[in-house]
């Protein structure tokens, strides 16, 4: 009995002082529980990498970055804001170093606004503030952004992919101007927004 006591081990613990086999079983648990969140993270990863692969988005379209200014969509002539049969806009813009094409369009307010964009060259970005627009603009594919502007207004953002030594030159500007007042915009105003 004098030995049993005298093993610090075998001595019954003061209050307040947790046994060791319960550390060792809270331990444990917190070993589960984190091996388990680290099972529905993988899981997780695994799920949505196999989901994207499966399912890619939505508007992979191509184009040939070498002849935009020959034929296609993309010649100079149809770049800038068009109207469309049920009313809403299409805006068509090159990115290109360093520079956008047209630099600004005009785009009616209230009105359902689709952005297509390429690249002729490297990789530029395209971004609205207070908008849903914030695209890569890659060259050989099109971006296309929907949004629409409740007011009127100027946006301009630089560029935000960094693409070359002029990147910070480079600029986005798009001005939402009144339906009436755009309705009565030649082409050429409607991609350019020289003051009147
Ligand atoms: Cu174009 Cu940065």
């Amino acid at each position: 009995m004098a030995e049993q006591s005298s093993n610090p081990l075998r001595r019954p613990l003061s209050d307040g002082i947790v046994p060791e086999e319960v550390i060792a079983r809270t331990e444990k648990h917190w070993l589960m529980v984190m091996a388990a969140m680290l099972v529905v993270m993988m899981a997780i990863i695994v799920v949505t990498g196999v989901m994207g692969a499966l399912h890619p988005s939505s508007n992979v379209e191509v184009v040939d970055p070498q002849t935009l200014h020959l034929h296609g969509e993309f010649v100079e002539s149809n770049l800038g804001t068009a109207i469309e049969p049920d009313g809403s806009a299409t805006v068509r813009l090159i990115a290109e170093q360093y520079d956008f094409v047209p630099r600004c369009v005009q785009v009616p307010a209230g009105t359902p606004v689709k952005f297509r964009l390429t690249s002729a060259d490297v990789v530029h970005g395209f971004l609205l503030p207070n908008t849903n627009v914030n695209t890569m603009v890659v060259p050989g594919f099109v971006a296309e952004v929907r949004t629409s502007f409740a007011a009127v207004g100027e946006y301009a953002m630089p560029c935000h992919e960094f693409c070359g030594l002029g990147h910070h030159a480079m600029w986005a500007h798009v001005s939402v101007v009144p339906k009436e007042r755009f309705a009565n915009l030649s082409l050429v105003e409607r991609a350019s927004c020289a003051p009147e």
